[in-house]
């Protein structure tokens, strides 16, 4: 989720307010991007909740099947009173902290022993609150997919809440895209992620009530042990447009440097604005460079506007390609996914592609790798959890997304 950030678009008004001291935290541990670069309007006028499904009340999104309600005290002893050291990430709603709990009976276990989760609490002076936090535990209590964090349970207990996630222990993409480690991620590596990446949205799209992501990004795409990528963090994810609607119209919401350009524009929220923000990934992926980088100068701060030039010509495209890569990718690869980046990035959202449509395209590349050995990378051969099936699975056909205030994101 995000922070309050200004922002020069035609919606009604801009909160200029970045939350105080959250500017530097330590980017190897900590989601930096989700705490500065966030965007959000004021609430727009033109919100229009009339045409979305049903809304499910507080106590039916609560009582999701599967999701535990869990105890504060109990959450207090799995993290061991949230010590500082139990600390895995931090966004802008809240901070994320390693805890364990019993396999069988969700009850607070020694460390070391039983399932390790992750346990998000909001921080108190946090800008965004109930509304984001509700959100997270309605999608998550309603999709369920390989490439979608699985969502254990959640507490509500006086001013605290909190989410209780399966621990992914990679962390975010974001942590091994721009840190200077050792292991730079692979070229295979990327595709993979890519993939999984591609294939939670399209999820999302296709199912039968559309969910819109809205705010896709590095440190929202969370990585298991085997770089099974999962998409995370729905507190601003919203029902996608109902009819013959192209788009829902909403305050802007999401992350500077992502954010599709007709929605800070217009609040107008479509599909095509994930497609955008996809687009933005795989840049940061064949760069290794962010997607606001604020400490670059001039039109290398903005990832977008510095490689466009350079991602339809086969000849220059090296160029840009991140140098931890040292050169060991295949290049007709790295141009198809430069080429899909740059349709994704089409100015004109009915332009874009679909995300099924982004998802066949890095298929056939993974096809190509496992058909062909001779290229240059050479690690264990890449599969995407859900290849061939894009079809939502699991999803609760009778639930509908929730909207309750006219305000909503
Ligand atoms: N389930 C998880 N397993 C491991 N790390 C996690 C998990 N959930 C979150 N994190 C870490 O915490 C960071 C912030 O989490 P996120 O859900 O994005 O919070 P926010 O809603 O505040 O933005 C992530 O970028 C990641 O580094
Ligand atoms: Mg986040």
């Amino acid at each position: 989720m995000g922070n309050c950030f200004g922002s020069s678009a035609q919606v009604d008004s801009y909160n200029s307010n970045p939350t105080p001291g959250v500017s530097k935290v330590d980017a190897g541990r900590r989601s930096r991007s989700d705490l500065s670069n966030s965007i959000v309007s004021a609430p727009s006028v033109k919100s229009s909740n009339q045409s979305l499904p049903t809304p499910r009340s507080e106590d039916e999104i609560l009582s999701s099947p599967g999701l535990k309600n869990f105890y504060f005290n109990d959450l207090k002893t799995a993290t061991r009173n949230f010590r500082p050291d139990s600390l895995i990430g931090e966004g802008g709603f809240g901070y994320v902290y390693k805890g364990w709990i019993d396999e069988q009976t969700l009850s607070p276990s020694r460390p070391g022993s039983g399932m390790v989760v992750a346990v998000k609490k909001l921080k108190p002076e946090g800008f965004q609150g109930h509304k984001e936090w509700l959100a997270e535990v309605n999608y998550l209590g309603l999709l369920h997919h390989p490439n979608l964090v699985k969502l254990i349970g959640y507490c509500l207990d006086g001013e605290n809440r909190l989410l209780v996630y399966e621990f992914l222990p990679k962390g975010s993409l974001e942590n091994h895209l721009f840190r200077r480690g050792p292991q730079p991620v692979s070229w295979a590596t990327r595709i993979k992620v890519a993939i999984g990446a591609a294939t939670g949205l399209a999820f999302l799209h296709d199912a039968e009530s559309q969910v819109i992501y809205r705010d896709f990004k590095a440190s929202n795409i969370l990585l298991d042990a085997e770089f099974n990528a999962k998409l995370s963090d729905f507190g601003l994810a919203k029902a996608g447009p109902t009819g013959d609607r192209t788009h829902v119209s909403t305050q802007v919401m999401g992350t500077q440097g992502y954010a599709a350009p007709e929605y800070v524009a217009t609040g107008r929220l479509s599909a095509k604005s994930d497609v955008y923000s996809y687009g933005v990934v795989l840049l940061e992926l064949l760069t290794g460079r962010r997607a606001l980088d604020k400490s670059r100068a001039g039109v290398e701060q903005s990832l977008v506007d510095w490689a466009k030039p350079y991602l339809g010509d086969r000849r220059k495209l090296f160029r840009i390609m991140d140098t931890k890569l040292e050169g060991q990718y295949p290049q007709k690869a790295a141009f198809t996914v430069a080429t899909l980046a740059l349709q994704c990035l089409n100015p004109e959202p009915r332009s874009r592609p679909k995300m099924s449509e982004a998802l066949e395209e890095l298929e056939k590349l993974q096809d190509l790798k496992n058909g062909n050995k001779s290229h240059k990378i050479g690690s264990s051969p890449m599969r995407s959890p859900m290849r061939n099936n894009h079809s939502p699975m699991h999803f609760t056909p009778s639930a509908s997304p929730y909207r309750q205030s006219p305000h909503a994101r």
